[in-house]
């Protein structure tokens, strides 16, 4: 089983999905992951989620499938039983941890202040989702914490575009980027799977430390 760090330094951006099940859930995995993105996370918001995390990991090929929007400690042995490869949470309690380390599952807990991201350092945790990312401070907040807490990794999600995800790339304390604009609602209504994969392409080409933000 990998670490979370090893999943989070894989990728410059993880796709955040809110999918109705696994029809749709395929051939937006095989866009995201053609146009160069095979870390993706799908937000346990739709009855057929987990369905969608079943299918995805079992039938396409090169992709990282994990699972989002946890909030119950039940949910960790659902997503590991669907075949997800990680969790994340947009926040963390200390249930949610021992859930976490029951499934042995890679896992990506959120803060949104620093006393919670000390907390979490206590328990071990060195990479973090800062969420709602540009809702609690965006970049500066981050860009503040690099001194104080050099051995902290986040991933920012929230609120987060192509140009925006450019310039957190650009912080050393920032792993990868989290965001939803990568699969726009509208072209999963469409199956515009092409449109899919060139967002996914755009944000595939961030890499790190980029200078200034790309065209959109
Ligand atoms: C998440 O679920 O992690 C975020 O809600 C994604 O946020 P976004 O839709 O603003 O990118």
């Amino acid at each position: 089983m990998p670490r979370i760090g090893d999943i989070v330094g894989r990728t410059p951006v993880i796709p955040v999905l809110t999918l109705a099940g696994a029809p749709d859930g395929i051939p937006v995995a095989r866009a995201l992951v053609t146009g160069g993105l095979s870390v993706i996370e799908v937000t346990l918001r739709t009855a057929g989620a987990l369905e969608a995390v079943k299918a995805i990991a079992a039938e396409v090929k090169g992709v990282t499938v994990g699972v989002g929007t946890v909030l119950e400690p039940a949910q960790f042995e659902k997503a590991k039983k669907a075949g997800a490869g990680f969790v994340v949470s947009p926040g963390f309690t200390p249930t949610l941890g021992a859930a976490a380390a029951d499934a042995g599952l890679p896992y990506l807990p959120g803060v949104s202040t620093v006393s919670e991201a000390l907390a979490l350092r206590e328990r071990g945790f060195r990479h973090l989702k800062f969420f709602p990312a540009e809702q609690c401070g965006g970049q500066d907040f981050l860009r503040a914490l690099a001194a104080p807490l050099p051995d902290l990794l986040f991933c920012p999600t929230g609120g987060v575009d192509l140009a925006k995800a450019a310039g957190y790339l650009t912080l050393s304390n920032v792993s990868c980027v989290g965001g939803s604009w990568v699969v726009p609602p509208d072209a999963i209504a469409a199956n515009d799977w092409a449109r899919i994969e060139a967002l996914a392409s755009k944000a595939a080409g961030l890499g790190r430390g980029v200078a200034s933000p790309p065209q959109a």
